[in-house]
């Protein structure tokens, strides 16, 4: 099976290579745990090597996006200039519903992009899909319905061989049951805690499921640096 690097080799060598290609991965997390930034160190890897790349953000402005990346070391801004990566906005529509909700009084109603609706939007000659954050489409939603586009939209994706990331926060994954994770082909859960007798945050990385592929038995632990980004504890 053809695999696609994850852009951090240490992952990339107890996956096999890298994500499964074509298919779609879920990425899940509390906030700060670090699912964007494993979301830029695979859209960098891909750009690096002339891959089409598409980041649907729907939490961050493109240049928070571009600023953060280049943060910790991975500069996409040359491929966002040249097309190579596209930032497709869904935030800017979320706020301004928001805004218009408060000024007119209105229902907090549904998102108008529904996540189905995505895929509409994700549409060309990719090679890489990342989509940060599904969990902004499930508040409103039915569990069934939730269920059925996100597996419409996985199947979709993959018939049109996108390797895609969705990245989930926790708590709309524990809303929605989890169920995601049933449809995609991978699941990999990134945490962050604080250990109470030293007061350090420690960042974790499991492999929850992979298919196709012998995963790793351990939580990874990692560190987010400067310059750097996820930077693996060696053990
Ligand atoms: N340049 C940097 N140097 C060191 N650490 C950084 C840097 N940039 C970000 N971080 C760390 O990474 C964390 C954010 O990671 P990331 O945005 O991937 O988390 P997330 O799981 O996507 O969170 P969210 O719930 O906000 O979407 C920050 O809280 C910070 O601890
Ligand atoms: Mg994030």
């Amino acid at each position: 099976m053809e695999r696609i690097s994850t852009g951090l080799p240490k992952l990339d060598s107890k996956l096999e290579g890298g994500y499964p290609k074509g298919k779609g991965i879920l990425i899940s997390g509390n906030t700060g745990s670090g699912k964007t930034i494993l979301g830029l160190h695979l859209l960098y890897q891909a750009c690096k090597s002339g891959k089409n790349c598409m980041f649907i953000a729907t939490e961050e402005t493109t240049e928070d996006i571009l600023l953060q990346a280049e943060s910790l070391g991975l500069d996409l801004r040359p491929f966002y200039d040249d097309g190579n990566l596209v930032i497709q906005r869904v935030y800017e529509e979320r706020v301004y519903e928001a805004i218009s909700n408060v000024e007119w009084g209105t229902e907090s109603s549904k998102m108008s992009t529904n996540i189905i609706q995505l895929k509409d939007i994700i549409v060309g000659k990719n090679d890489i899909v990342v989509i940060d954050n599904i969990g902004v489409f499930t508040p409103t939603i039915l569990l069934d319905e939730f269920r059925s586009q996100f597996d419409a939209l996985n199947h979709m994706l993959s018939k049109r061989n996108y390797t895609t990331i969705f990245i989930i926060d926790e708590t709309s994954n524990k809303r929605t049951e989890y169920i995601a994770a049933y449809s995609v082909y991978g699941v990999i859960k990134v945490s962050k805690k604080e250990n109470p007798y030293t007061n350090k945050h420690e960042r974790t990385l499991e492999v929850v499921k992979m298919r196709n592929t012998q995963i790793p038995e351990e939580p990874m632990k990692f560190k987010i640096q400067p310059n750097k980004g996820i930077d693996f504890i060696s053990g």
